[in-house]
């Protein structure tokens, strides 16, 4: 695909798009009826009777329909949180000594934080992406701003960008995680699409990125998934991050990084920001929104962080003044207890191993369920090649199921995942591996 030509995906986009802007019409539109004393009301009298009902998210839909599943053998792979072997929610040890120490320490108050949050977060977290001893750390040409979460991280530099980058255009991986084209749409950039995934191989389209990123405009935003690509757990190779950066370098393309995954893909920090430093190293400018909620466990705290590197200390800082303006109309300034916590395990050097270990467990859990299931997938005989459920990495695997086969699973094994066939690792144990291989071998050898 060339990336100016319209594919499938792009028109989904441009539609998305449509309806994002017709929904600020609309309710300009309201707000005139709104404003007569006669029009704008239903027949109950409420100014809000002509809303249709939204459709349920994609991903937090899923949730929800399995929450209503009477079923005990029901399975939730939809969502991305980790689960134990028993199927629970888990808070990390080192996480709720944290909290131990917080709430023992009288000193603490609740006051406001600063627009950029709390700062010895933000410092620790820079240093947890880019590295103890990178150079663009100690030149302070990083400015770290504290974020809700991913997702917050995302959209306050989306909305920075669409302020002050000269350049409008963000090309996403096809697919990826499907919060992003509405995240980066609504803040006021355009969207387009690069080659990612080849369902043949059900591995990277490695020829077809290189070929939409050689012919995106100079100096277009590329969304980059630092590690364990969402949804497809594909990630390219060392080789081929180095290659990718020498392209967007040359034609001078934006990183934006989403790390999402720190640590969970491989169970190692440092390997996971690998894809990130290779970019830092070179000196060049990028963006990176970091997440706590998969690896620290710390989902409903939303804690995150965006930096921005930049060439210069003095641009840095300039930058950071202008984020502050963004954040402020936003939310004021973030939450104090999830980046306190984060806070208290980076700065305690025996916290901070226990969270590595603690990291990995979780990690190797994961990578466990990929062979349980891939064996299970094995003995029962199932046609067809599953290697990649091996192969791929981090929280997800892409299945290759289609929609009739996941709607088939959710019918009669009560398996609950989205459409695309994406299933969340993390939510397997041991005891429903078998459940599941049944539900898949039947899917491919009965259903449509
Ligand atoms: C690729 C990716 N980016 C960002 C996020 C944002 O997560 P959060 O806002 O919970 O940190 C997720 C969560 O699933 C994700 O998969």
């Amino acid at each position: 695909m060339q990336p100016g030509s319209c594919s499938p995906a792009d028109r989904r986009l441009s539609a998305l798009a449509r309806h994002l802007q017709g929904s600020s019409a609309a309710m300009d539109h309201r707000t005139t009826l709104s404003a007569s004393p006669t029009s704008g009301f239903d027949a109950a009298g409420s100014v809000f009777g002509h809303l249709a009902r939204a459709p349920e998210d994609p991903i937090l839909g899923v949730t929800v329909a399995y929450n209503k599943d009477r079923s005990p053998v029901k399975l939730n792979l939809g969502v991305g949180a980790y689960r134990t072997e028993e199927g629970k929610p888990l808070v990390l040890n080192v996480v709720r000594r944290a909290e131990h120490t917080l709430v023992n320490d009288s000193s603490r108050v609740k006051e406001y934080l600063p627009i950029v949050g709390l700062a010895d977060f933000n410092k620790l977290s820079a240093k947890l992406i880019f590295g103890a001893d990178s150079p663009a750390i100690q030149e302070n040409r990083v400015t770290t701003v504290q974020c809700l979460s991913g997702t917050g991280s995302l959209r306050v530099g989306a909305e920075f960008l669409a302020k002050h980058y000269h350049q409008r255009t963000i090309y996403i991986p096809m697919p990826t995680w499907g919060n992003h084209p509405k995240v980066f749409t609504l803040a006021g950039l355009s969207v387009k699409t690069y080659h990612y995934y080849d369902p043949a191989t059900r591995g990277l389209n490695f020829q077809g990125l290189l070929e939409d990123l050689g012919s995106a405009p100079s100096g277009a935003i590329v969304l980059l998934h630092a590690c364990a690509h969402n949804p497809t757990g594909v990630d390219p190779t060392l080789g081929q991050w180095a290659q990718i950066r020498q392209l967007m370098r040359s034609k001078g393309l934006l990183p934006f990084f989403d790390s999402a995954y720190q640590g969970f893909a491989s169970g190692n920090l440092d390997e996971d920001a690998q894809s990130v430093r290779i970019f830092v190293a070179d000196g060049g400018e990028c963006l990176v929104a970091q997440s706590y909620a998969k690896n620290m466990g710390l989902y409903g705290e939303r804690v995150g962080a965006l930096s921005i590197v930049c060439k210069t200390a003095d641009v840095a800082s300039r930058v950071e003044s202008q984020l502050k303006l963004v954040i402020r109309p936003m939310y004021s300034n973030p939450p104090i207890h999830g980046a306190s916590i984060v806070a208290t395990i980076l700065k305690d050097r025996n916290m901070f191993h226990d969270w590595t270990i603690e990291l990995k467990a979780m990690a190797d859990r994961i990578i466990s369920m990929r062979q349980q299931l891939f064996d299970a997938l094995s003995s029962r005989g199932t046609p067809g090649d599953w290697s990649h459920i091996i192969k791929q990495i981090g929280m997800f695997t892409f299945t290759g199921l289609n929609s009739e086969q996941v709607a088939f699973m959710t019918k009669e094994y009560h398996i609950y995942m989205t459409s695309d066939g994406r299933i969340s690792m993390a939510g397997l144990s041991s005891r429903t591996v078998p459940h599941l291989a049944d539900a898949i071998h039947a899917a491919v050898t009965r259903a449509v």
